[in-house]
C-alpha cells in the first residue's frame, strides 16, 4: 500500500501541475506546526524562484484548484494559502477514516515494503564461547534483533548471524587448563584411536570458571601461557583430539548461550563461527598477494587501505602477523567471503561497540578494493554507545564487577514484579510471570529508545515505570485495549465482537482526540519507512509512545463501552483494534510483547 504522504504529495503535485508548474513541488510532509495544521506544502517557495513569481501568488493558485471540485473532492476540508507561501492542509474527516478502512484491512498496516527484496545477512550478538554473556553483548543482541525484525518486516530476505566467538587463543587457553587438570582424558593421548566420549568433561558451570581461571594464569605464568599458545596451534592445525574437546566446549556452551538468547527473546537463523570462516583464509590470503593487494611489511603481511580524504589516520589491515598468525581482521574478512558464497547478499550489517569502528573501516575497505564483494552490497557498521550506570561510567554490579546479563535481567524482573504486587490483585505465579514478560519490554524499550550511538543511562527505576516513556506504559495501554475488547466481548457476545472487530466501517471522528488518534494511525507507514532506512529502532520507540499517549487521550475522552450509537460503538471497537494491532507490530518489531493482564 502506498504511504499517506505519498498518496497526498501527488494529489497535491497534480495541483501543481494544473497550474503550469512541475509536480515535483507537490511535496507534502506532516506539519511541524501541529497548532496551526496538520500538514503542509512548501513548494510554492522553491517554485518562486524557478518561475520567477510571488511564492503567495503560487501557493494561492494551487489552494484554488486544489478547493475545487475536481482535483482533489473529498480529501481536504482545509487548504489554505499563507504568507510567504506556505500550503496548510487539513484533510477531510471521511477521507481520514476511509483511510484507517484500508489499513485495517492491509496485512502489513499499511506499510510500503521492499518492491526488490534485497539478501541481507545481520551479524549480531557474537558472543565468545565459554565466556558469560556480559552487559557488552546486551545492546548487540537487543538491537540487532530488532533490527533483524524490521528488515524482515519490510519485505526482505533475511538471516541473523551470531558469528560466535569460537576460534583463537581463548579456546587455548580452555583445552590447557583441562589438560592440566585432567590429563587422562584421551583427547590428550596422541596415540588415541578410538572414538571420543559423548559426554563432556565439564559442566556449563565449571567451563565459565576455567576460562577467566586461565586467562589470570596465563598474564601471571609464562610458561602456561606459553603452553596454551601452542595447544591453540596444535589444534588450529587440526589435532584429532582437541578438536573433539573443543566440539564439547561448542556444544555446551551453545545450549547455554541459547537458554540466555530465549529469555531476551532474540534468535538466529544460523549459529556460524570465526572457526567456519577459517578454511576461506588461505585461498583468499593467496589472491590478495597474487594480485598485488597484500605485500609483506617488516614481517607481516599487511593490505593498505588509508585514502586521500581520510581525516584521520586509518593504518594498513594485517592480514598475517609476522609469527603467521591471522587476525581478527583476516577472519571477518573471511567470514565475508563465506557469506558471498552461500547467501550472495546485497547487505551485511553488523552490530557492535563502537569502538571497533577502525577495525569495521579497515574490513570494508579491503572488501572492496580486493573484490570480495561487488559494488552494489552494502556493507554497514553499526556501532553502539556503552551502558553506563547512574554514575556515567559503564555499568557494574555493586560489587564492582561487570554484570552477567542473567542477573541483570533478574534484577529487572524484580523491580517490576515489586511494581505489580503493590496493588496485588494477581496470583504470586502469574505475577512472575507476567514480571518476566514486563520486565524484558522494560529492558529493551530502555536500550532501544535512545539511539544506537549514543551512551545512555541503565536506570531499572526509570525503566520500569509504567508511566512515561517506558517499555511498561506501552504494554500497559496495550492491556488496557485488550480489556476494553474482552469486555465487549461479554457484553455483546463473541459473534458481534469477531464482526466489530474485523469489518465494522470506521467513521468519521468525532472528536479532536479520536481525530489525532487516526493521524497518529496514519503515520505508521512514514515511521516504519524512516526506521527502515535509517536501520533506527528507536524512531519505532518514539512512534509507539506518541501512538501510546493518543490512545489514552482518546480513551479517556471517549464513552466506548457506553455509546448507544451501534454503529459509532462498532467503530470506536475496529479503531481500537488497529490500534492494538500496530502497538503489537511496533513492538514485536522491538523484539518484545505484552501480558494479557498487569
Ligand atoms: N565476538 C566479538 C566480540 O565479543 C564480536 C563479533 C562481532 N562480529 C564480527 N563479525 N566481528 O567483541
Amino acid at each position: 500500500m502506498k504511504k499517506l504522504l505519498d498518496v497526498l504529495s501527488a494529489q497535491v503535485g497534480q495541483a501543481f501541475e494544473d497550474c503550469g508548474y512541475d509536480r515535483s513541488y507537490g511535496k507534502v510532509t506532516v506539519s511541524n506546526r501541529p497548532d496551526l495544521c496538520e500538514f503542509q506544502c512548501n513548494g510554492a517557495l522553491a517554485a518562486a524562484k524557478a518561475y520567477r513569481k510571488a511564492p503567495v501568488k503560487i501557493a494561492a493558485e494551487v489552494v484554488e484548484r486544489l478547493s475545487g471540485e475536481t482535483a482533489a473532492e473529498g480529501m481536504w476540508q482545509e487548504a489554505a494559502a499563507v504568507a510567504p507561501g506556505f500550503i496548510n492542509l487539513k484533510l477531510e474527516a471521511g477521507f481520514l477514516a476511509e483511510w484507517m478502512g484500508r489499513m485495517a484491512a492491509d496485512e502489513k498496516l499499511g506499510c510500503e515494503t521492499e518492491e526488490k527484496p534485497q539478501t541481507m545477512v545481520i551479524d549480531y550478538g557474537g558472543p565468545n564461547v565459554a565466556k558469560p554473556l556480559h552487559i557488552g553483548h546486551l545492546r548487540s543482541a537487543i538491537i540487532g534483533e530488532s533490527i533483524k525484525r524490521i528488515c524482515r518486516f519490510m519485505g526482505n530476505r533475511v538471516i541473523g548471524d551470531v558469528h560466535l566467538g569460537d576460534w583463537g587463543l581463548q579456546m587455548g587457553l580452555i583445552m590447557q587448563a583441562v589438560k592440566e587438570e585432567q590429563p587422562q582424558l584421551p583427547y590428550f593421548d596422541p596415540d588415541f584411536t578410538g572414538d571420543y566420549p559423548e559426554e563432556a568433561p565439564f559442566t556449563i558451570g565449571e567451563l565459565e570458571q576455567i576460562y577467566p581461571a586461565a586467562s589470570a594464569r596465563s598474564k601471571e605464568d609464562e610458561e602456561f601461557s606459553r603452553r596454551a599458545h601452542d595447544t591453540t596451534f596444535q589444534f588450529q592445525n587440526g589435532d584429532r583430539g582437541l578438536k573433539a574437546l573443543w566440539q564439547h566446549i561448542i556444544r555446551v556452551s551453545v545450549a547455554d548461550l541459547k537458554e540466555n538468547y530465549r529469555r531476551l527473546n532474540v534468535d538466529f537463523d544460523v549459529w556460524y563461527g570465526e572457526s567456519d570462516a577459517q578454511p576461506f583464509i588461505p585461498p583468499m590470503v593467496e589472491r590478495m598477494k597474487q594480485e598485488g593487494y597484500a605485500y609483506e611489511s617488516q614481517g607481516a603481511l599487511i593490505v593498505d587501505v588509508a585514502e586521500e580524504t581520510d581525516t584521520k589516520e586509518v593504518p594498513p589491515c594485517i592480514l598475517v602477523k609476522s609469527d603467521g598468525a591471522t587476525l581478527y581482521a583476516t577472519t571477518d574478512l573471511a567470514t565475508i567471503v563465506q557469506r558471498v558464497e552461500e547467501f550472495n547478499p546485497d547487505a551485511i550489517i553488523y552490530l557492535t561497540d563502537k569502538r571497533q569502528e577502525m577495525h569495521f573501516t579497515q574490513v570494508f575497505r579491503v572488501s572492496r578494493k580486493t573484490g570480495l564483494v561487488d559494488d552494489h552490497v552494502k556493507l554497514t557498521h553499526i556501532g553502539f554507545g556503552t551502558m553506563n550506570g547512574k554514575d556515567g561510567k559503564p555499568f557494574k554490579t555493586r560489587s564492582g564487577g561487570v554484570m552477567r546479563l542473567e542477573y541483570l535481567i533478574g534484577e529487572i524482573e524484580d523491580a517490576v514484579y515489586d511494581r505489580i504486587m503493590e496493588n496485588r490483585t494477581m496470583e504470586e505465579e502469574e505475577a512472575r510471570q507476567t514480571a518476566a514478560v514486563v520486565g524484558l519490554a522494560a529492558l529493551k524499550y530502555g536500550d532501544l529508545s535512545n539511539q544506537a550511538s549514543k551512551d545512555y543511562v541503565f536506570d531499572i527505576e526509570r525503566f520500569s515505570s509504567f508511566e512515561g516513556n517506558t517499555g511498561p506504559y506501552i504494554l500497559y495501554t496495550i492491556v488496557r485495549i485488550k480489556s476494553i475488547l474482552a469486555k465487549y466481548r461479554a457484553v455483546f457476545g463473541d459473534e458481534a465482537a469477531a464482526r466489530a472487530v474485523s469489518d465494522a466501517p470506521i467513521l468519521p471522528a468525532g472528536s479532536e482526540a479520536q481525530r489525532q488518534l487516526q493521524l497518529t494511525l496514519a503515520q505508521f507507514a512514514e515511521t516504519m519507512d524512516v526506521a527502515y532506512h535509517e536501520l533506527a529502532p528507536h524512531k519505532i520507540c518514539q512512534y509507539v509512545y506518541e501512538l501510546a499517549n493518543a490512545f489514552n487521550q482518546f480513551y479517556h475522552g471517549t464513552k466506548i463501552l457506553a455509546e448507544e450509537d451501534q454503529q459509532r460503538r462498532e467503530s470506536y471497537i475496529r479503531l481500537i483494534t488497529l490500534t492494538r494491532q500496530v502497538l503489537e507490530t511496533g513492538i514485536d518489531l522491538l523484539g518484545f510483547s505484552a501480558p494479557d493482564r498487569m
